[in-house]
């Protein structure tokens, strides 16, 4: 071959490689369950960020949930995942259930208060002055914490110090013990480290009574096929919490009849434990209005039901980078994605874009919080005023950022329910 045309050829196959590689044109108008969202929001939306919740996907979700929960499995509301007390209202009543599992100090005060005949389990092991808080604020309510509220436990230096909050209150504290099941997040690692746990609150029974454990399970799933299939993970998980119920009732055969918390699982899980998992209780509630993350194969049948809208307050018919002005002709033809521009009310969210398709951030214009740019090709019709829809990639800290709820149901905002305190 000759030396030219070997160049020639090479030069065709670079260029042939640069188109391949070239990003196609991914933009075009809202689906229309957006293109409906946006209508409403540029009659009645309030012009600012805010968070959607549509009620009647969430009401679907909860529904299919509660239709596929094994028999003898409780439902405990992830309070964290749904940061809204008419959020969680609602939930509680589609589910059925009164138990909550609560993260947050703050959130603990106002549940108790708000909803006197919930049964709370804490999802963590709170600092020993979280709990003295606690009982300092709680105020006059019918909420009994001795009967309706478990405190998780992962050591035995925690106990002692809950111990001493017990004897100073006077009161009795539920304890429910974290365990271990293969997360390896703390908690007890295996059935030797319960004696010493259960011998110290039997030797204080009128401050400290054991109510059950906690094992949380979601890095069944997530470990690489190649390393742990998902069935062997779960088997793993199961046999670490029977392994500790064995420990537990070895010890006191009598307790097998109380009515005690085996609490597990989470949206990623939920589906697998089948009527022989150990658990008689599983907590979720991620799944119920189904970020980005959950995205999974075992919550197909759920729908998004939680969006972050925002307004777009300009639009420009192209991408100019601040320095390299002369190169917007080249972007935009090297990728159709940055033919036009907008600015949008907010950014910087965990979430990713929704609708319309085809829009992205701009690493060369760099992200902003409070004004981010946004891109796309000119398929992408958005008008100023009109909304950028978002799909947070998990809601426990989204949910909290955007003020009141917007719930959206029957083509209408119906209501605005309050975020829980940040
Ligand atoms: C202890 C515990 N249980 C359950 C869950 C599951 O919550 P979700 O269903 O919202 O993922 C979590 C989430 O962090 C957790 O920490």
């Amino acid at each position: 071959m000759q030396r030219r045309t070997f160049l020639l050829g090479s030069a065709a196959l670079a260029a042939g490689g640069a188109l391949w590689l070239r990003p196609g044109d991914a933009g075009g108008p809202y689906p229309a369950y957006f293109a409906q969202l946006n209508a409403l929001l540029r009659a009645q939306g309030p012009g600012r960020p805010l968070i959607i919740i549509d009620r009647e996907r969430l009401g679907r979700n909860c529904a299919r949930v509660k239709a596929t929960l094994a028999p003898g499995k409780a439902f405990r509301v992830v309070a964290k995942s749904l940061p809204s007390l008419p959020l969680l209202q609602e939930v509680m009543g589609l589910m059925d259930t009164q138990r909550l599992m609560v993260f947050h100090q703050p959130h603990l005060n106002t549940l108790a208060r708000a909803l006197p005949q919930s049964d709370l389990l804490l999802g963590k092991p709170m600092p020993v002055n979280a709990a003295a808080t606690f009982y300092r604020t709680l105020g006059a309510t019918a909420f009994q914490p001795a009967r309706q509220l478990q405190w998780l436990i992962d050591s035995p230096e925690r106990l002692q110090e809950y111990l001493q909050l017990a004897q100073t209150l006077g009161t009795k504290l539920r304890v429910n013990l974290e365990i271990d099941v293969g997360l390896h997040r703390g908690g007890l690692a295996s059935p030797a480290e319960l004696k010493p746990l259960l011998a110290l609150m039997a030797a204080h029974p009128a401050h400290l009574e054991f109510s059950g454990f906690m094992g949380y399970d979601p890095h069944v799933g997530k470990i690489p096929g190649v390393i742990e299939s998902r069935d062997k993970s779960f088997a793993k998980a199961c046999a670490a919490y029977r392994a500790m119920q064995d420990a537990l009732f070895a010890q006191h055969p009598d307790w097998r009849g109380r009515d005690l918390t085996f609490n597990g699982a989470g949206s990623p899980t939920l589906r697998l434990h089948d009527e022989k998992s150990p658990l008689n209780e599983v907590a979720a509630g991620s799944c119920l209005v189904k970020p980005a993350d959950f995205d999974l194969d075992l919550l197909a049948d759920l729908e998004p039901a939680a969006f972050i809208a925002t307004p777009v307050l300009k639009v420009q018919r192209d991408v100019t980078i601040p320095g390299i002005e002369g190169a917007r002709r080249l972007l935009s033809a090297w990728n159709p994605n940055q033919q036009r521009s907008y600015f949008i009310y907010g950014g910087l969210w965990l979430a990713r874009y929704e609708a319309p398709p085809g829009l992205f951030d701009n690493g060369l214009y760099g992200r902003s919080s409070n004004q981010a740019i946004v891109t796309s090709s000119a398929q992408v019709p958005l008008r100023v005023n009109d909304h950028i829809f978002l799909r947070p990639t998990q809601s426990e800290r989204v949910l909290l950022d955007f003020g009141d709820l917007a719930v959206v149901e029957d083509g209408r905002i119906s209501a605005w329910w309050p975020a829980l305190p940040a």
